[in-house]
């Protein structure tokens, strides 16, 4: 199936060259597209020569820094308007490693989301101090009994859609960032009635650069899941129905 990889940038410079050998590597077939945010390191201009020489590499530029949520939006635009079957999103910055891309696409289009999960057997995080990890094990407990999800990684950034889950989605009604972007669209797509799958993942801190992930993001992760909680009796029977079908 015709799929693009997702990896949106900021300041990755040292990080995406990395990456995007890992992703050409172990996915050869697959193209990608790198949605950088005008990154003051050169990470755009480093990812324009890549693809003047690679045919299966584009680039996406952004005027600015507007968060991650904006740019996988407009990255899955980007894709939607060339007709890829598959989007997946995918860190710049090693943490999503390369080498389990294929598990994912194992299991692309098969399920409509297949989300890369820390937090189910055989996941695992690495090089993360224990608060981290107790904050999103926490979140993500959170979120499940807020939202009555059955989803075990609702926050996980390493996921590939169909581009039909995509279209179903009102992408320009997504306003969140961060976490709560990745916990927004997996609602969305359930409600859509997407079949959603995990499968395991090793998740390695990153080694080069700095996290864009703030102390805001989180607020508004929490504050989004519990107002989405709140309106959820009103559409409980309409998340029940589409509740992800479990196959064998
Ligand atoms: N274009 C663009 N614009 N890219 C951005 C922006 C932005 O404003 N902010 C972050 N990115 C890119 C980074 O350059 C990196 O490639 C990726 O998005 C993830 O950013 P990090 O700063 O490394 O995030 P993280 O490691 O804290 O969060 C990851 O794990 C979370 C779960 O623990 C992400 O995968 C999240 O989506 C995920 O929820
Ligand atoms: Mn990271």
């Amino acid at each position: 199936m015709k799929t693009l990889v997702i990896i949106p940038t900021y300041n990755e410079r040292e990080s995406l060259p990395v990456q995007l050998a890992g992703v050409r590597k172990y996915a050869p077939d697959v193209d990608v597209l790198v949605v950088d945010d005008n990154s003051p390191d050169g990470t755009g201009e480093w990812a324009d020569a890549q693809a003047g020489a690679d045919a299966h590499v584009h680039v996406l530029h952004r005027a600015g820094k507007a968060g991650l949520g904006a740019a996988y939006r407009a990255g899955f635009a980007w894709g939607l308007e060339r007709d890829y079957e598959i989007l997946v999103e995918m860190d710049a910055d090693g943490s999503h490693q390369a080498r389990q891309l294929p598990d994912l696409l194992a299991k692309a289009g098969e399920w409509d989301l297949v989300i890369g999960s820390r937090w189910i057997p055989g996941g695992t995080v690495v090089n993360w101090p224990r608060s981290r990890k107790m904050l999103s094990v926490w979140a993500n407990r959170y979120v499940r009994v807020a939202l009555g999800i059955p989803v075990k990684d609702a926050t996980a950034g390493f996921r590939a859609y169909t581009a039909a889950t995509l279209r179903a989605i009102d992408l320009d009604g997504v306003d969140s960032q961060g976490y709560g972007f990745q916990v927004d669209m997996t609602l969305r797509a359930i409600r859509e009635g997407a079949t959603v799958t995990e499968v395991p993942i090793e998740f390695v801190e990153r080694a080069q650069g700095v996290s864009k992930m703030s102390g805001s993001i989180v607020r508004e992760a929490f504050l989004k899941v519990f107002l989405w909680g709140l309106a959820r009796p009103f559409r409980r029977g309409g998340v029940k129905k589409s509740r992800p079908r479990t196959r064998e």
